[in-house]
């Protein structure tokens, strides 16, 4: 059964988005993406999925397992759900390592009540946007590792400096 992990990117003020789309543009933090969750199933809302580059849709070398409620949405080549749950059952019955849950705002704030660990890339600075990372309470979970990291954010020109982190659920 896969370990199911929750990956993101979040700006110091919890922003991951604006409108569909994502307010910066770092190559070493899609790079860590790419790298983290090749080869394994990636969980994703319909509206995050379209707001994917032609090029990344689907996500290449990954299983896209896309959320909607909409009866009319019938994107070709990934796995469509209509139901979290049912993404679950059947995430969990796939012979994998680990599956991902990519996003967006509304996908993390079901999928941080079933997973036990959370890949997360803080920004060290505040983005505008209006999508926002679900909080990631102390008391329930705790910092296991975190590594310090910059690139350039192409839509600014300014150089970022974020961290990557790994949160563990505590036990009890
Ligand atoms: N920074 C990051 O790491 C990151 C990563 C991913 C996405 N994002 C950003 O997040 C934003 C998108 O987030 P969002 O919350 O608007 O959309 P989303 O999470 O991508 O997708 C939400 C959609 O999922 C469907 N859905 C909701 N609950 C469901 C359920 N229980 N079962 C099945 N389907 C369900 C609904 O589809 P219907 O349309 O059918 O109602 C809903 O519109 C964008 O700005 C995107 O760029 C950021």
């Amino acid at each position: 059964m896969p370990e199911i992990v929750m990956i993101a990117c979040a700006a110091k003020n919890d922003v991951i988005g604006n409108g569909p789309d994502i307010p910066w543009s770092i190559k070493e933090e899609f790079q860590h993406f790419a790298a983290v969750t090749k080869g394994s199933p990636c969980i994703m809302g319909d509206i995050t999925y379209e707001s994917l580059p032609p090029q990344s849709k689907p996500l290449p070398g990954r299983e896209n397992i896309v959320l909607s409620l909409d009866p009319g949405y019938q994107p070709e080549e990934v796995t469509l759900f209509r139901d979290f749950e049912e993404a679950m059952a059947y995430v969990r019955a796939l012979d994998a390592d680990r599956a991902f849950i990519c996003g967006g705002a509304t996908i993390y704030t079901l999928g941080l009540e079933v997973v036990d660990t959370i890949e997360l890339t803080r920004l060290d600075r505040d983005y505008e946007g209006d999508c926002f990372f679900p909080v990631v309470h102390p008391e329930v979970w705790g910092l296991e590792m975190r590594e310090t990291a910059s690139g350039v954010d192409r839509k600014t020109g300014e150089e970022i400096t974020f961290e990557y982190q790994t949160w563990r659920r505590k036990s009890g």
